[in-house]
């Protein structure tokens, strides 16, 4: 049966969620789930913002056909094209042969590339700042590429305020029932999974959404709500949320806090990390999060990295190399561009103790704006009694450093 919600007079969230996919992109665990946000808008003529994923194309079609109520389809714009959002595109122009395609010069390619077909629908090929009017209501586009792709760009309907923004603003976690941000505590109960999704996923492009809250910026009187393709849709504190892509979007941490990551393989490496966490929680600072980096998906220490302020990395050398699982954490921090972190580093070896030079040189040489205590925990196995010196003067210069930390996103852009 249809599922469908109105968002405006005349606008409606015509989605469904996901409980089935365990990894988002075939990577990120989704244990809550995720939603496929598409909208429909019944003006003098109709028009879709957005497909969906395969998996539920057929309540998405049925959720078309019952809003549509016997009219036919007669635009479909394209934000974005990634396929957790386009791959029923293929069924949808089967269905609706009438209707025109709106996106970028990038979308109408990938969209080719994809195999999706569009040759035989009228083509509307859009750029920065171009207007359409669907009777009533006119939109207009702003590009937004990389966020998450080169082809995305956001919408405005600047009739009733409405900013289709793609994946910006999106989160994990499916609706179950709810749609917007004040039906749920957001900041208890979705912020983290907002965060991973969007750090791990759009992280490494921060300039590029730098470039997009630019934009936004200037149109922020005419933005009433904010209609993501993925989480709940925005109709109050959208600074709130604005405020969390800034601090994202220049990798400057939201909190001052310490992440302490480790890699250990018998428990000596794990030992000395706890001894760390708790000799800096005895010192009056308890903002303290730690992670077996074995054990734990490795988007969950990416979200946290991106939250707090300092990272420890405390690893046990393997084959006279940093510990697998502890160089892949690290690769993906560089490679999602992170940045702006006080890095402390633990290491761990039995009969060479390498891993710490080696992550020390990977923070300095492949890492940006990274700031390297010179204090470091070194341990041969396990941690002793006449590592005591060490071991403090490690957990007071992670204190005495919180002093050089800024969290606000303005003095990192400054
Ligand atoms: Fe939700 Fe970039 O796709």
């Amino acid at each position: 049966m249809h599922c469908v919600r109105e968002i405006a007079e005349d606008l409606y969230w015509i989605g469904a969620n996901d409980h089935r996919t365990h990894l988002f992109e075939n990577i990120h665990p989704i244990p809550q789930g995720v939603s496929y946000n598409s909208y429909i808008l019944l003006d003098e003529k109709t028009v879709i913002f957005d497909a969906v994923d395969w998996s539920i194309t057929r309540e998405y079609l049925e959720n078309i056909e019952y809003v549509l109520n016997g009219r036919d389809l007669d635009y479909f714009v394209v934000n974005h094209l990634e396929p957790d959002h386009c791959s029923s595109m293929v069924v949808l122009f089967d269905k609706y042969p009438n209707c025109g395609i709106i996106g970028t010069e990038k979308a109408f390619m990938l969209m080719r590339q994809f195999g999706y077909h569009v040759d035989g629908h009228e083509q509307i090929i859009v750029k920065e700042g171009d207007t359409f009017s669907f009777g009533t209501h006119t939109v207009t586009f702003v590009e937004a590429p990389m966020v998450h792709w080169p082809e995305v760009m956001v919408t405005l309907d600047l009739t009733n305020g409405v900013l289709f923004s793609a994946d910006a603003f999106g989160s994990f976690i499916a609706l179950d029932g709810k749609l917007w941000n004040d039906d749920v505590d957001y900041d208890r109960d979705w912020i983290d999974e907002a965060r991973r999704y969007l750090v791990n996923i759009v992280g490494k492009y921060g300039p590029h959404i730098q470039l997009v809250l630019g934009k936004a910026a200037t149109v922020l009187d005419k933005i009433k709500i904010i209609a993501p393709l993925h989480g709940l849709v925005w109709r109050t504190d959208l600074m709130y949320l604005i405020d969390k892509y800034n601090h994202w979007s220049t990798y400057t941490p939201e909190e001052k806090g310490v992440l302490i990551c480790y890699a250990s393989m018998y428990g000596g490496t794990e030992n000395a990390a706890q001894c760390l966490a708790s000799k800096i929680a005895e010192k009056g600072f308890t903002n303290i999060k730690m992670y077996d980096v074995s054990s734990t998906h490795m988007s969950y220490i990416i979200a946290d990295a991106f939250k707090y302020s300092h990272i420890v990395f405390a690893s046990v050398t393997y084959n006279l190399e940093i510990y697998p699982v502890m160089h892949s954490l690290l690769e993906e921090m560089r490679m999602l561009n992170l940045q702006n972190r006080v890095c402390a580093i633990i290491e761990n070896g039995s009969w060479a103790v390498k891993s710490g030079d080696l992550m020390a040189s990977f923070i300095e040489d492949k890492m940006k704006n990274m700031t390297l205590l010179s204090e470091r925990l070194s341990l041969a196995s396990t941690l002793k009694p006449d590592k005591e010196t060490e071991l403090d003067a490690l957990a007071q210069a992670i204190i005495d450093s919180m002093e050089t930390v800024s969290t606000d996103p303005a003095a990192t852009k400054a």
